[in-house]
């Protein structure tokens, strides 16, 4: 990560400088709580690929700095709202912000991001950008609503969870491509690449982020493990192991989603385990990950179309 981020140091420092002086508010509790999650760090993986993004089509410009931002801004409003939904208590290394501050102060600084970066949006003055981000933050809500939706229930098929997925956590990533190629103003053929990019990009890291939730260490990754079997969320390694898993170890997946408990977190592990879900799983990721790879080829070669390349892979090759 640090040598992909060296590509871009300067403007990565400068996206950093221009989301804490935007966190900026005479409300205290504001700058509280926006503090608390941003200061927390985070990988700034969004931010990362606008930037890259934008180098690898000629030019990081301060408009793409802005739009970096932006993207930030807006992935962090939804882990405030997502860790609330969520009952989460562990983002970062730290405590949820609805864990030390509340659910209401989470929600409400949550959407004081959600609007900073909208008004950041319009200063960039650009209505292609706009429109996409719009439609975007829409269909993140929708993604979270129709997965709350569907919690509690052994019966979501894989197609219903790639489109949850594609739409809480891929279309960002794809809009931050999207909205720096816009902002280059290259070729629509490119620029819908690039759109694709993030799409696979952002699937294939969802995806291994649902392995991470079985298989991952806390400490390294800042979050729980068994958070997504306490929420119901069937995610792919149960999805899988509810096609090919035996009688038995379908019951166990099956009474621990409707209860919404991480009680046999044990014993779901160990069935998702012995039927190869992890595997299945993984190599699902494996596939979106090529996708990304192969929508590249539209660009030139270049350090930060390599760049790009290694986050792809770190993105499904990691521990946080
Ligand atoms: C967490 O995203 C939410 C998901 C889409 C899985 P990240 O893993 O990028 O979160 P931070 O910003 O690094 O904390
Ligand atoms: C994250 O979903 C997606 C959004 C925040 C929109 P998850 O709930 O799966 O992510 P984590 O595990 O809390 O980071
Ligand atoms: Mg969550
Ligand atoms: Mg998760």
């Amino acid at each position: 990560m640090q040598q992909i981020r060296a590509t871009v140091s300067s403007e990565f420092d400068q996206v950093n400088q221009l989301i804490i002086e935007q966190l900026r508010s005479d409300v205290a509790m504001v700058e509280n709580v926006g503090h608390y999650i941003v200061d927390a760090g985070g990988k700034r993986l969004r931010p990362l690929l606008v930037l890259l993004t934008a180098a690898a089509l000629g030019e990081c410009s301060g408009d793409h700095i802005k739009f970096a931002a932006v993207v930030e801004f807006i992935h962090t409003a939804t882990l405030l709202h997502d860790d609330v939904v969520d009952l989460s208590t562990l983002r970062r290394g730290r405590p949820t912000a609805n864990a030390e501050f509340g659910n209401a102060p989470s929600v409400l600084v949550g959407d004081f991001l959600y609007t900073r970066a909208f008004q950041l949006m319009v200063q960039l003055g650009d209505m292609a950008i706009l429109d996409n981000m719009a439609n975007t933050t829409n269909t993140i809500a929708e993604g979270e609503v129709l997965q709350l939706v569907r919690a509690g229930r052994t019966d979501t098929s894989e197609a219903q969870y790639l489109d949850v997925i594609t739409r809480k956590t891929a279309i960002l990533f794809a809009a931050g491509c999207h909205g720096a190629a816009v902002i280059s103003g290259v070729a629509p053929a490119v620029r819908d690449a690039l759109h694709r990019f993030g799409l696979n990009l952002g699937i294939a890291f969802q995806i291994v982020d649902d392995v991470l939730d079985y298989q991952g260490d806390p400490a390294t990754m800042g979050k729980n493990v068994g958070d997504d079997l306490t929420e119901g969320k069937l995610t792919l390694p149960l999805i899988h192991a509810m096609r090919v898993g035996s009688p038995a170890e379908q019951a166990v997946i099956r009474e621990a989603v409707s209860a919404r408990s991480s009680a046999a977190l044990e014993e779901v592990l160990a069935a998702v385990q012995h039927c190869g879900a992890i595997e299945y799983s993984r190599q699902q990721a494996r596939k979106y990950h090529d996708q990304a790879l192969a929508e590249l080829e539209h660009l030139v070669d270049s350090p930060w179309r390599s760049a790009m390349q290694r986050l792809t892979h770190l993105s499904i090759d990691r521990d946080r």
